[in-house]
């Protein structure tokens, strides 16, 4: 339940996630009176700037195409509601200035009762130093609740992600921690527990019996434009694969939780993860887009370092030893600069036994996480007509047009009531984290050359769908290609 009382502090005010995806989400949740009663809403950074401009930048990406009056009005009354401190990140005087600022906001509480929520919208370098000032100065010991919101990296590896979570869990418990994948927070990702578990029909095909082979695909159709410096260091698997394409393959994959509690799912997304050995090289294909079609390749991005080998694409197979999926591949593809902007997950199923078909196309079912959710079964039919014949067909479940009045919200706007609400369901876990990172540790670390020369990347033109090499890459799995009908 939404607890009244609480003040939201956004660290990180200034940054490009709050301004892009936080404060857009905190409106959204607003607007639709979606936030405890009473909120207040306090931005922290370090930019020393007065409450106008705050509000400048914080309502900024705010979008409001027709200038509808009534967006405009919540919109002023958003800003009355939120307020701006500046400060270091690492002195705890700073934070005790917050503190004050908070207490003099909660004077104003009709009841004792009082709750923060810290997001942090901020870099890994000062996560420690802002968690330890947070407990230290602005911690409440009585009479509320507080939680603490962050988000990846988490660590690079391994054992630096343990490193990072020993430091903070010194300060901070798992139960007021919640960790955020926004992939986690995407309507057809949420849809898949419902799909899976709400329906016979489903459940039954799903396993290595039906299932040939399965894809989770994520493509961007842009660069790392400015962004060369960050993704340099980390690479298309930290940024894409060990988190999001991971995580929605464990709801994927999960045997069916006892109930929605949170525990029990996570449980059930750990068990199905530790079921899952490190990422072979031979079922690897790695990436990194060069210039074409006017547009630069990635060694031509000023922030990214001359030489550079960090794949910008990259395609993994992951193999889970358990009774439901032995033997099937689950590849995980994603890239930058690609033709096209696409997530779907894409389950194809076995052929169908041969005798008096031939040359029929398999069925899949693909779920399209984005743009434009849907749920398509690609199946056979017969051709309409005298004869018979069958013929490849679809049935479409595309939300636009079977929703078309329902507004689908946005991930961080889900996410954040989650956290208000105390729900974790959606939030990743701390051994959800160590064993995502088990699975790719080893590859990673092959990657950036510590157990031997760094590997090459094959390369693919800017706005292409990917290096030549993946077709024959998914083949390798038994991907076979729709006849055309
Ligand atoms: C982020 C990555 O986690 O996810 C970005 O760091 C990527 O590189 C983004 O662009 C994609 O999110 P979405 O919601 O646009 O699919």
């Amino acid at each position: 339940t939404l607890k009244d009382n609480t003040v939201i502090v956004v660290l990180g005010a200034s940054g490009d996630l709050a301004k892009k995806k936080t404060y857009p989400a905190l409106f959204g949740l607003y607007r639709n009176g979606f936030l405890p009663s009473g909120v207040h809403i306090v931005g922290y950074a370090r930019t020393k700037m007065d409450d106008e401009e705050y509000h400048k930048r914080t309502t900024g990406y705010i979008k409001n195409p027709n200038n509808d009056p009534e967006i405009t009005a919540k919109i002023e009354e958003f800003k009355a509601l939120s307020s701006y401190v500046s400060g270091s990140y690492e002195d705890p005087a700073a934070f005790d200035n917050l503190n004050k600022v908070l207490e003099s906001i909660e004077s104003g509480y009709q009841t004792k009762e009082r709750n923060r929520v810290f997001y942090l919208a901020l870099p890994p370098s000062v996560f420690i130093p802002v968690a330890k000032n947070l407990k230290e100065n602005c911690y409440i010991f009585k009479g509320g609740v507080n939680r603490m919101i962050v988000e990846k990296p988490f660590g690079k590896d391994t054992a630096s992600c343990r490193e990072l979570l020993t430091s903070l869990k010194q300060h901070w418990t798992e139960d007021e921690t919640y960790r955020i994948d926004h992939y986690l927070g995407k309507e057809m990702v949420k849809n898949l527990l419902v799909l899976r578990f709400a329906n016979v029909a489903m459940g039954a095909a799903w396993d290595k019996n039906s299932i040939s082979n399965v894809q989770i695909t994520f493509k961007e159709p842009f660069g790392t434009e400015g962004r060369g410096g960050y993704f340099d260091e980390f690479g298309i698997i930290r940024d894409i694969l060990q988190n999001h394409l991971l995580q929605v393959l464990s709801i994927l994959t999960m045997e069916r939780p006892v109930s929605f509690a949170a525990e029990d799912i996570r449980d059930e997304k750990v068990k199905v993860l530790r079921a899952i050995p490190p990422v072979e090289r031979n079922d690897t294909l790695l990436g990194q887009y060069v210039a074409a079609g006017g547009k630069p390749g990635y060694l031509d991005d000023d922030t990214v370092p001359q030489n550079s080998v960090c794949p910008t694409y990259a395609a993994t197979t992951l193999w889970i030893h358990n009774p439901r999926w032995e033997g099937v591949p689950f590849i995980l593809k994603a890239g930058k600069a690609l033709n096209e902007a696409k997530v779907e997950i894409r389950i194809q199923f076995k052929d169908v036994t041969q005798g008096i078909f031939k040359d029929i196309s398999r069925n899949e079912l693909v779920i399209r996480i984005q743009p434009s959710e849907a749920v398509y079964l690609k199946l056979n039919a017969k051709t309409p007509g005298l004869y018979t014949r069958a013929m490849p067909t679809e049935m479409d479940l595309t939300y636009k047009r079977r929703f078309a009045d329902i507004q689908i919200p946005e991930a961080y706007e889900a996410l954040i009531l989650d956290a208000l609400k105390g729900d974790h369901s959606n939030f990743v876990r701390d051994d959800e984290l160590d064993v995502a990172w088990k699975i790719f540790t080893p590859i990673l670390h092959w990657i950036e050359g510590q157990s031997g020369p760094r590997p090459k990347p094959v390369t693919y033109p800017y706005g292409s769908r990917g290096p030549k090499e993946l077709e024959s890459f998914i083949g390798k799995y038994g991907y076979k290609r729709s006849v055309e009908g």
